[in-house]
């Protein structure tokens, strides 16, 4: 549907933060917690309000409540990185799980684990992953969350390549995509330029 670059001092910075490849692996982690906080008023500026009646200590007055239920779906593993900072912002927001691997002879993503909650078609969708480089996981993902009948899907990321902006708007082009920067390009290797290196590992300290 669309792709909107949500770009903000505070998200720059932190951005920048990360980017260094010096930058611990316990910085790494708060700045892209905090990033994906920051990102939640952008992803949710559409969802549907309920207008209720409520009492204030001097009169009653109009009000409004999010009624539809908030699924995050992180895709394993680097996603986790983003979903502490997205439901700290929705702390009523369920939690989905996603798992894939690259299979080494079709190099396409084949899923090893997803468990959702119930109710995902009448639920708002953010399926979460930082690094939206060729597409593959992030489209694989969501053919899997459409299967579970999810109508409203969003998809976030930290950083994306154009490569995988592309693929992801032709394979489900009613899909919304945030992303904190539109980064240049896809090297050989399938990294993301300038980037941030494997967002997995910086997360997690591995290699
Ligand atoms: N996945 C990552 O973690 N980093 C990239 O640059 C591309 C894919």
């Amino acid at each position: 549907m669309a792709f909107t670059e949500v770009k903000h001092p505070l998200i720059q910075d932190k951005l920048t933060r990360m980017r260094k490849s010096d930058t611990s692996s316990k910085d790494f982690k708060e700045n892209l917690s905090e990033i994906a906080s920051l990102m939640v008023y952008e992803i949710t500026r559409d969802i549907p309000l309920k207008t209720i009646e409520v009492k204030t200590p001097i009169t009653n007055t109009k009000g409004y409540t999010i009624e539809t239920p908030v699924v995050i779906v992180p895709i394993l593993r680097a996603g986790l990185g983003m979903t502490d900072g997205i439901q700290n912002l929705i702390p009523t927001a369920r939690i989905a799980h996603v798992g894939m691997y690259r299979d080494e002879t079709t190099l396409k993503p084949k899923q090893y684990y997803a468990k959702h909650p119930d109710n995902i078609e009448n639920s708002f969708l953010i399926v979460v992953d930082p690094m939206l480089a060729t597409g593959g996981s992030a489209i694989a993902a969501i053919d899997i969350v459409k299967q579970w009948g999810a109508k409203d899907i969003k998809f976030v990321c930290l950083v994306a390549a154009p490569e995988g902006v592309k693929a992801l708007v032709q394979a489900h082009p009613d899909v919304d995509i945030f992303a904190a920067s539109l980064d240049h390009h896809l090297n050989e290797k399938g990294y993301i330029v300038p980037g941030l290196g494997d967002a997995g590992d910086r997360i997690f300290g591995t290699k």
